[in-house]
């Protein structure tokens, strides 16, 4: 059966792309971004996932404001790279995964979850940016991608407690799907920027970080932010931070987190950036159990062979 490994989640700043378009990642600015995921590519490198399902925004390169899905699944064989206003940004053409994304429809859709398929789509940068983020600049992308778009662009986007009833379905439907695949689920955008209007450049690292911890630890408390919460707090933009719930909800309560990465600004934007993966005790716990009763067994055979040998 197919199964979840770990959740990601970075920011997709638009000129984190540029800066590698330009071949700009060794100038200082950009390097203290760049930086802080190189443990993040040799974490992905062991990893090796089989398929990446990828919770991102569009950003008007493939829905105009004429038409925005709420939740949008790309289940067609390849997403190219959209052309955002300089040309599509050089990098590999975005294989998907028809048969786990077809899989994923009915399930989340049977499941009373009304996701829209999309058959045709070009990504944007909020997809591309956290692949190079997490696997460099390769010639071609070294899994399937399904990519999962979210509104967050026109009002009203979904709650955050929607977003993460989201990621618990799409858990749902990957861990019945019969082919062994090893997933991870990206969570993209944020963490606090504004980009308009008179509170431009706004940044909270208060609010990132406690966004952060409470990833790890109590995300059904994040799971209660209001929109007006994350607008004051982090910005208008802020709000993408609630597709980090997709992919928090599509993880287990408890989890491990093995990398955290944070910075400011990259642009005008924070860059936040996490790693979860299923937490290890509980693993183990699990696999102990499955062990106790050979344990028993050992124990009740020796009793009996004390019984015997004391009723010779
Ligand atoms: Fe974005």
């Amino acid at each position: 059966m197919a199964k979840i490994i770990a959740g990601v989640s970075s920011s997709h700043v638009p000129a984190i792309g540029a800066a590698i378009d330009n071949k700009q990642t060794e100038e200082p600015y950009w390097k203290r971004v760049f930086s802080g995921f190189e443990k993040s590519k040799e974490w992905m490198a062991q990893a090796k996932p089989d398929v990446v399902i990828l919770i991102y925004n569009d950003h008007a390169s493939a829905f105009s404001v004429e038409m925005v899905p709420t939740f949008a699944l790309g289940c067609a064989a390849e997403f190219p790279p959209a052309d955002e206003g300089w040309g599509p940004r050089p990098v590999p053409v975005v294989k998907g995964h028809p048969q786990l994304a077809a899989h994923i429809a009915q399930s989340v859709i049977l499941d009373e979850f009304d996701i829209t398929v999309v058959n045709k789509m070009e990504v944007d940068h909020g997809l591309t940016v956290p692949m190079n983020l997490l696997f460099g600049s390769p010639k071609e992308w070294p899994c399937p991608v399904i990519p999962v778009a979210v509104n967050v662009v026109l009002y009203p986007p979904p709650t955050g407690h929607r977003c993460f009833m989201l990621g618990r379905a799409i858990r749902k439907a990957v861990e019945s799907y019969p082919e062994d695949l090893r997933v991870v689920v990206f969570g993209t955008g944020g963490m606090s920027h504004q980009i308009s209007g008179p509170r431009a450049g706004l940044i909270n690292s208060k609010f990132d970080k406690a966004f952060l911890d409470n990833l790890t630890k109590d995300p059904k408390k994040l799971t209660r932010i209001q929109h007006l919460e994350y607008m004051r707090e982090a910005g208008a933009e802020g709000i993408e931070m609630v597709m980090w719930l997709v992919m928090r909800g599509a993880l287990e309560d408890k989890v491990d987190e093995v990398y955290r990465f944070y910075t400011v600004p990259a642009s005008n934007t924070a860059v936040g950036h996490i790693i979860l993966e299923p937490h290890r005790r509980a693993a183990k716990k699990s696999a102990g159990k499955a062990k106790k009763p050979a344990g028993k067994m050992k124990r009740a055979a020796a009793r009996a062979k004390t019984a015997v040998r004391r009723s010779r």
